[in-house]
């Protein structure tokens, strides 16, 4: 999921402050750039200032949480200091996100202790649970330590917080929450794309995560409160969904006695507009279904990209993270996707220095990314976290510097795999989905392809945010596709000249 303040992820794209709905992974805007609220009034009198770090989920989530407080009456503050309660939702994915969160907590707990004694401070989020005793007891930073599956206690804890005076915790994971019936405000929106979360928590154990211990257990929302979100979007005007989940392929619900799968959930989503784009991360390998692969060929709304990510190269490697395929069933897939949807573009995410790897090893990760010729990539060098299989078993055995070394050696490559993406784009013209204006400039536009790729264009009179245009691709940088408007156009009118195929 695309990721909101970790330096450690590269992020290619000069443009990416755009909702891109591209990886699980916490992404490229800087510590010093979270998202932040846009006021909104309330009628309790108190205000609240949600931060929020990490993964396009926490994202999600800090939209529920604003509903949940909303319903209560809070109003949205804009900025830090005119909020009564600073609610930080944190990220535990790797150790630099977690410092990051701890150095804004001191920094506003001192902000309380010189001139705001009444100010709330809580803790949101995939921090929670494990540092829940250090933050409360030995740091004494916060008043609040609440988990991805308590929300709804929210109003509760801050009142019970405000009246004892002490510290109030719920960290509590559930089988069952997926806050299916709560409309998320979409407070820091463009009003063209829009996250829907259909899972929460994840089940794989792979070896190096601690998500599975920060979010709990694997479970899947309700279709039909799905379908009724996805629905008030488009009403909304949004142009472009993208659902979310740890894993969502293995999206599964019974309905009616039948079940329900992450297919046939794209599919019965793209029956609701044939102008709304549908993007999906994140997905895991081993289930990436061939009739999954069909809907992105049938459906012409569902987009022709997928972010899959691999991690490693190396068979022993993927062994020992515990993913469950090897390369060579990886490279199938991609071979299956290529021949079923021509075009597909890949994204991914990568790890380098993970525990044993030799030079031996991190070079297949090297070939396999030749192999692919990835479209766009996130990567990371291994961190190692408390508690996970890795932490207990393994030896976290690669040097720094050598962990840097082959992380630099990675990043160097998806360059050139990337610049060489968008030049074999070049002189072909695209659909692009208009999200706005350029960061660089008011007099151009800037949207993306079908295949997730970035354009730049100079704005034509009319064009707006959330209309589609035919761009043609004049030029490139390794981040971003320059190009031309060449006509106003709309997904339906597309699909139909590219005839019964796409249809
Ligand atoms: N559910 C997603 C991944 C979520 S975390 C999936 O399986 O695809 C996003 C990314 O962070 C992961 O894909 C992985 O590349 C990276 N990551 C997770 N744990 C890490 C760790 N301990 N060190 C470095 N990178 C890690
Ligand atoms: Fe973490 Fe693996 Fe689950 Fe992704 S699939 S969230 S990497 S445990
Ligand atoms: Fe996301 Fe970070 Fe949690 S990547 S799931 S916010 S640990």
């Amino acid at each position: 999921m695309q990721p909101i303040a970790d330096l450690d992820v590269l992020d290619l794209d000069p443009e990416a402050d755009a909702p891109a709905p591209v990886s699980s992974a916490p992404d490229a805007r800087g510590a010093d750039q979270p998202r932040v609220v846009a006021p909104r009034a309330g009628t309790n009198g108190r205000s609240v200032f949600i931060e929020t770090y990490g993964c396009q989920m926490n994202v999600a989530d800090s939209e529920l949480v604003a509903s949940i407080l909303g319903g209560e009456g809070y109003a949205l503050a804009e900025r830090e200091e005119d909020a009564d309660v600073v609610l930080i939702n944190t990220c535990a994915i790797r150790e630099k996100a977690e410092d990051r969160v701890r150095g804004r907590l001191t920094h506003i707990r001192a902000r309380k202790e010189k001139s705001q004694p009444g100010l709330q401070i809580g803790v949101l989020g995939c921090m929670a649970e494990r540092l829940r005793s250090k933050l409360l007891e030995q740091e004494r930073l916060v008043d609040l330590v609440v988990g991805p599956d308590a929300y709804r206690d929210l109003p509760r804890l801050l009142a019970e917080s405000r009246d004892t005076g002490q510290a109030a915790v719920n960290v509590q994971l559930s089988r069952e929450e997926t806050y299916a019936d709560l409309a998320p405000v979409r407070y820091d929106t463009n009003g063209v794309s829009a996250f829907v979360s259909i899972m929460r928590g994840c089940d794989n154990m792979c070896a190096f995560c601690v998500v599975p211990f920060t979010r709990g257990r694997e479970r899947s929302r309700p279709v039909t409160s799905i379908l009724s979100e996805v629905g008030q979007l488009v009403d909304a005007g949004y142009k472009e969904v993208t659902v979310l989940g740890q894993n969502v392929n293995s999206y599964r619900v019974e309905q009616d006695g039948s079940a329900v799968d992450f297919a046939e959930l794209l599919y019965r989503i793209s029956l609701l507009s044939p102008e709304l784009r549908i993007r999906y991360s994140t997905s895991h390998p081993k289930d990436c279904s061939d009739a999954l692969l069909h809907v992105h060929r049938e459906r012409p709304t569902v987009c022709d990209f997928i972010h899959l990510p691999v991690q490693h190269g190396n068979s022993d490697v993927l062994k020992r993270m515990r993913r469950t395929y090897t390369r060579e069933h990886y490279l199938d897939l991609v071979e299956r996707a290529r021949s079923i949807v021509p075009g597909i573009a890949f994204s991914t995410d990568l790890i380098a220095g993970f525990c044993g790897e030799t030079d031996a090893e991190h070079a297949d990760t090297l070939s396999l990314m030749r192999e692919v010729q990835y479209d766009h990539a996130f990567m990371f060098a291994y961190s190692e976290r408390p508690d996970t299989y890795a932490a207990r078993k393994y030896s976290d055995d690669v040097p720094e510097a050598v962990k840097k070394a082959r992380l630099t050696e990675i990043i160097t490559l998806q360059t050139e795999h990337s610049l060489a993406s968008n030049r074999r784009r070049v002189g072909t013209e695209q659909v692009v989905l208009v999200e706005g204006t350029s960061k660089r400039s008011d007099d151009q536009l800037r949207g993306r392809t079908d295949t997730n790729h970035m354009v730049v264009f100079d704005r034509p009179a009319g064009l707006n945010k959330g209309d589609y245009a035919v761009v043609r691709v004049d030029d490139c940088t390794s981040a971003t596709l320059l190009g031309s408007f060449v006509r106003a156009t709309t997904l339906e009118a597309e699909s139909a000249r590219l005839g019964p195929e796409a249809a």
